[in-house]
């Protein structure tokens, strides 16, 4: 009988090291971003001479390196601090996992002290064994990744800064970072004005830089031959059109990647454009994931609406549809009543719309006078079909 085991590893694959064009992957060279790696080197390395360095915000749209650089640094300062013996240390948490204020402290607890377990202790007395291990002459650099996450936050961002003046040998510094735009303005003036010390913003690449960048990753990731300049071109063409975001453009590569490798043949443009709606359509299910009962709802009434075309449709120059919020509530609340639940009032409806906004499930836009007052539009940004199957799918 033939091994099917043995036939899997031994099968020839187009791709040399596919974890390359994974996005978690961090390559060594970050091109388009040495500035900011500089300028985030600069404000961070007074920490090398037993400075405070000053609490730093980043902002930038999704997948334009954020991350990257920053972890790119702090390699470099772990580096340089075991090459010095510098007094200096520093933790990466990502917010979406570590969402309160209890669990950064529990995080930050932890490092101070690796073997105990912390188990149902209080945040003062997290607080208090990180103040201790910091107090013992640290620099210590808390990076909190997608920031926005954190529940609490202006308390952690009080917390964190009004240890400094506990401190008598050791300093505390912040860094920040998020791709929601508004989010700061939530904050309070002066967690606000404490966190955002220094402020950087990251610009989305532009076609020909995500063009280098995929080249980079491709060169490592497919084997000699085995993907066509045309393909990576047009992932970083449609990337660019998108957001200008390397995360979406090297998901292309790779889906690419993988549909050709099925056929045993080279990522071609045509792999790539197959791609793309495959990543669209799992973009829809990772995004609809996330969302809580609520949004989900709303999200499925605008996908119903725009799906049997409004009552009082609204066509763009273009020829898309859009729907009043109005209409788009009395879909919410028959939705709600069809489904046995508590239909939230119309602030909490615009409170969701926004969210499904930020997360670029719908777009709005203002209607300008005229058009029943000045009232808000709102247009489903993915295929209402793709939207209902993955909401159904969530619920079934
Ligand atoms: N200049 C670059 N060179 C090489 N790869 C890059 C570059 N910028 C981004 N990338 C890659 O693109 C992907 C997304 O980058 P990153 O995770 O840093 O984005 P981000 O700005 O943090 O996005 P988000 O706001 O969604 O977290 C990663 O796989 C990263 O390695
Ligand atoms: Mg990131």
């Amino acid at each position: 009988m033939e091994n099917l085991f043995e036939k899997e590893i031994n099968r020839s694959t187009i791709f040399e090291d596919r974890n390359v064009l994974s996005p978690h992957y961090l390559p060594d060279q970050l091109p388009y971003r040495e500035e900011e790696i500089t300028k985030v080197m600069k404000v961070i390395a007074p920490a090398l001479s037993q400075k405070r360095p000053s609490n730093l915000f980043l902002y930038g749209k999704t997948g334009v390196g954020k991350t990257a650089v920053v972890k790119h640094v702090m390699e470099k300062l772990d580096e340089t601090k075991k090459k010095y013996e510098a007094q200096v240390d520093s933790i990466y948490l990502n917010c979406r996992t570590h969402n309160t204020k209890y669990q950064v402290l529990l995080k930050l607890a932890q490092r101070a002290e690796p073997n105990e377990s912390f188990l149902g202790l209080s945040s003062t007395h997290l607080y208090e064994k990180f103040v201790e291990y910091v107090d013992k002459g640290l620099v210590f650099i808390v990076v909190l990744d997608e920031i926005d996450k954190v529940k609490d936050l202006d308390d952690l961002v009080y917390a964190l800064t009004r240890a400094n003046d506990d401190l008598k040998k050791g300093h505390i510094a912040l860094v920040g970072i998020s791709n929601k735009i508004n989010f700061k303005e939530k904050l309070d003036p002066r967690s606000k004005s404490t966190l955002c010390q220094d402020e950087m913003v990251f610009a989305p690449y532009n076609a020909e830089q995500l063009s280098a960048i995929l080249a980079d990753r491709a060169k490592e990731g497919f084997r000699k031959g085995y993907i066509t300049d045309g393909a990576i071109g047009l992932a970083a063409a449609f990337a660019a059109q998108e957001s200008g975001d390397a995360r979406y453009a090297l998901r292309l590569l790779l889906k690419a990647g993988e549909f050709a490798d099925a056929q045993d043949t080279k990522a071609t443009e045509e792999y790539v454009k197959k791609a793309r709606s495959a990543v669209e359509e799992d973009i829809v299910i990772e995004l609809i994931n996330t969302l809580p009962e609520h949004q989900s709802i709303v999200l499925y009434a605008i996908a119903n609406l725009t799906a049997e075309g409004s009552k009082y449709r609204r066509l763009t120059d273009n020829g898309e549809r859009l729907l009043f919020s109005g209409e788009a509530y009395e879909g919410y609340e028959s939705l709600c009543k069809k489904w046995k639940t508590m239909a939230r009032s119309a602030r909490w409806f615009r409170e969701y719309l926004n969210e499904l906004d930020m997360m670029g499930l719908i777009t709005m836009t203002m209607s300008g006078p005229g058009i029943r007052g000045n009232t808000r539009l709102i247009k489903l940004s993915f295929p209402p079909g793709k939207v209902k199957a993955a909401v159904e799918k969530r619920f079934a």
